[in-house]
């Protein structure tokens, strides 16, 4: 028990709600502006809970790795379980550990060659697809668009059914879902319980329901044993060795759906916005793809060859982070700092936060993918970026993601210019992920 610690600084919000209303309008300012006021670690307040906001580093090193054990998801990221069910991106202790062990070899580099090919062949029907728009100079609708190859590719990746056909249905549905994780936070609606048939839980019920029926219909067909090398036959293997429950092959299932597509989608978006707002970055990224794969589909032994693609999707989730925001939540008190932590406060990591940080990134707002590369980025704190989180817990889907998102930007870069639509300020929506608000719009010319 810390009985000597101090209590850390912050705003002493006055009123019964605290902080929380600001939460749910705009975390963004609030957080950055409590950050800037009140240093690397922040003392905010939800109704009568402790909000901890760590700025610095050290203090994410200590929550997810050195201290990882105290730290579990919390009931803030619990909520989400109502979608995602009980899987690997809620889940903590014992049964977490040994699911992500059984599930973790779908996911590793030396396993991601067998992705490629559909990856690479996503990409280009994506450009194909884009073509009658950008012969006529048109407009596209990024964000939406974005959902929509990503469902394609993730779902013939691991699931061996191209999942673009739902995504009239899953884009207003996980749409629902994360931001409703924010803005709900704390309300009446949320305090109820779910069997009360308000129009929330009846949404939140007829969009798990929707994800069920997917997820029924993919793992019935695995079971028919029409595939056999993909994550879903993966996980049936490890249920017929009896390491897995029924339950958890759905799960499983249902969070890489969840959790895959949301975030890389985002994470195009985000690097589609860049591109367009720094056309010199463009056209390296370009000249680089046209050096690297001439006009040709790319592999995975490309990947070493695309460096400066890759510096731009890191510098590109430096400061659009898709998961900026994750909470913890301290089984036990603790102490870091030198400030009290109450078990069973409320943890906010942001990487949002942290990849601004001026101690650890120069010029911290400038977009500049010349940020990375081997001697920088070994120089760096390692708890200074961490677009896939850290420590145990960090991204199973990490290598997957930047494999495909690689590729991606290589072969949208060679087939077309991009540039903003005209349009208002493009801001990041009150979501548990960060989107631009209202979706973003582009305006494709084909490259000569
Ligand atoms: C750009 C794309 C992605 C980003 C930015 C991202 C980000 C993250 C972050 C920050 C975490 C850590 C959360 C925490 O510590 O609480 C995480 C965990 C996770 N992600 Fe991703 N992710 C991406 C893509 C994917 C993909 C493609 C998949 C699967 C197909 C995936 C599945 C998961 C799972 C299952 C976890 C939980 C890991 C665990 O605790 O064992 N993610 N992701």
């Amino acid at each position: 028990m810390i009985t000597n610690a101090k209590t850390a600084p912050g705003p002493n919000t006055p009123g019964l709600m605290g902080d929380l209303k600001a939460y749910r309008t705009d975390p963004y300012t609030l957080f950055t502006r409590a950050w800037r006021e009140h240093g690397d670690f922040v003392r905010l307040r939800f109704g009568p809970i402790p909000v901890f906001l760590p700025g610095h580093p050290d203090y994410l090193k200590h929550i997810l790795l050195d201290n990882y054990q105290n730290y579990d998801r919390g009931q803030l990221f619990k909520k989400f379980e109502r979608y995602t069910g009980p899987g690997l991106l809620t889940g903590y202790g014992d049964t977490w550990l040994k699911t992500r062990r059984l599930a973790q070899p779908a996911f590793q580099p030396g396993n991601l060659d067998q992705y490629a090919a559909v990856m690479a062949d996503g990409a280009q029907k994506l450009v194909e697809r884009w073509r009658p728009a950008a012969e006529a100079g048109g407009i596209i609708e990024a964000s939406d668009e974005m959902v929509y190859y990503i469902l394609g590719t993730l779902g013939r990746t691991l699931f061996s059914i191209d999942l673009s056909e739902h995504a009239a249905d899953i884009i207003p549905a996980a749409h629902y879902a994360v931001i409703t994780q924010v803005t709900k936070t704390g309300t009446l609606w949320e305090m109820l319980p779910e069997w009360v048939p308000t129009p929330h839980y009846r949404r939140v019920k007829a969009i798990r329901a929707f994800f069920n029926a997917i997820v029924d219909r993919i793992v019935d067909l695995h079971r028919r044993g029409v595939h056999d090398s993909d994550y879903v036959s993966l996980l049936l293997k490890e249920e017929a060795n009896g390491n897995l429950t029924a339950g958890q092959v759905h799960a499983e299932t249902l969070t890489a759906l969840i959790a895959g597509h949301d975030t890389t989608a985002a994470a195009l978006t985000w690097l589609l916005y860049a591109l367009a707002m720094h056309p010199e970055v463009q056209n390296q990224v370009r000249s680089e793809t046209d050096q690297v794969l001439g006009g040709r589909a790319p592999t995975i032994a490309d990947l070493p060859q695309l460096i400066y693609t890759k510096k731009t999707i890191m510098e590109t989730l430096r400061l659009y982070p898709p998961a900026w925001l994750f909470p913890r939540e301290p089984a036990a008190d603790d102490e870091i700092a030198g400030y009290h932590v109450p078990k069973r406060s409320i943890m906010m990591l942001t990487p949002y936060l942290v990849h601004r940080h001026p101690e650890f990134w120069e010029n911290p707002e400038v977009f500049d993918p010349h940020r990375f590369g081997p001697e920088q980025d070994k120089a760096r704190h390692k708890y200074a970026y961490l677009p896939f989180g850290g420590g145990a817990h960090q991204c199973i889907g990490m290598h997957y993601a930047m494999q495909q998102l690689i590729f991606t930007a290589a072969l949208i870069t060679r087939a077309y210019r991009v540039e903003l639509a005209p349009g208002g300020p493009v801001l990041p929506e009150t979501a548990l992920t960060m989107h631009p608000r209202g979706g973003l719009r582009i305006r494709i010319t084909a490259r000569g």
